[in-house]
């Protein structure tokens, strides 16, 4: 298997930049396999997929099914289950709800949200054999109680918050962790200051990787671009471009012709 292991993936920092990208189902991680070290099946699929407004109300059934879609797709990848809001309350809980992910699917780590106050809960999950990928700075399971989505690290306090918070989720086991929606300088300084990946999203290019959403990158969501994605494609144009010439060739009776015929 070309699957990357959690020690090689720890000796990517400062050799290679890890690429990590999101996906929900088998068809696109097959598409994404040859091109991510790591794929994200993010709690975001309770938008990308399910349409919701935030990840808030994404469940551990759903994470479960996307997850084992995703492991279907992508054999030979390195999976990240994101643990919903609401699952990981206590160690007791998040034990427990780890320990369903990875009964019930492939999964070859969690991710958790969250900092110092995240630290005992994720040393108990990797003290019991459970990999944890961390995720500090823009929570979005915290938006609710933050009034939106706002970007970290552009006061002191701030900045000195963030690097607590990565030193606490290193030394509490994690072997990687997400930063989020944070200033390229502060974001830059927390990668340093530990010894484990720290896989940026809208946190600048001096970190150990990139994550993105595939249906942001591949510009398939068309209400609106966070400044931090990059369309890779124009998805949507295209996808209505494809759509619009089969109707077309249905109603003028263009399609089927005697090449698709029995
Ligand atoms: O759910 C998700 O897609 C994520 C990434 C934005 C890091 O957590
Ligand atoms: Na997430």
């Amino acid at each position: 298997s070309k699957k990357l292991t959690i020690t090689a993936i720890k000796k990517r920092k400062g050799e290679k930049p890890l690429v990590m990208i999101t996906a929900y189902d088998a068809l696109f991680a097959k598409l994404l396999e040859p091109s991510a070290d790591m794929i994200l099946v993010g709690d975001s699929l309770n938008m990308s997929f399910a349409g919701r407004s935030d990840t808030i109300s994404a469940t551990l059934e759903q994470m479960i099914y996307h997850t084992n879609a995703v492991c279907k797709g992508a054999p030979e990848s390195f999976v990240i289950c994101d643990m919903p809001f609401g699952t990981y309350t206590c160690k007791e809980d998040a034990l427990r709800n780890a320990i369903k992910v990875f009964q019930k699917t492939p999964a070859d780590c969690v991710k958790i949200e969250g900092g110092k106050d995240k630290a005992g809960i994720i040393k108990h999950l990797t003290d019991n054999g459970i990999a944890v990928c961390g995720h500090i700075g823009l929570l979005p399971q915290s938006v609710r109680s933050e009034g939106g989505y706002k970007v970290k690290g552009k006061t002191a306090d701030e900045r000195e918050q963030l690097l607590k918070d990565a030193k606490a989720v290193e030394e509490a086991g994690a072997f990687c962790m997400v930063i989020e929606g944070t200033k390229a300088e502060v974001a830059k300084e927390v990668a340093q200051s530990v010894t484990i990946p720290v896989i940026g999203i809208g946190a600048g290019a001096e970190v150990d990787g990139q994550v993105l959403v595939f249906s942001d990158m591949l510009g398939f969501f068309e209400e609106f671009t966070p400044k931090f994605v990059k369309k890779y494609l124009d998805g949507a144009t295209l996808v209505k471009k494809a759509l619009q010439e089969y109707a077309d060739e249905v109603q003028n009776r263009q399609f089927p012709t005697e090449e698709h015929i029995y």
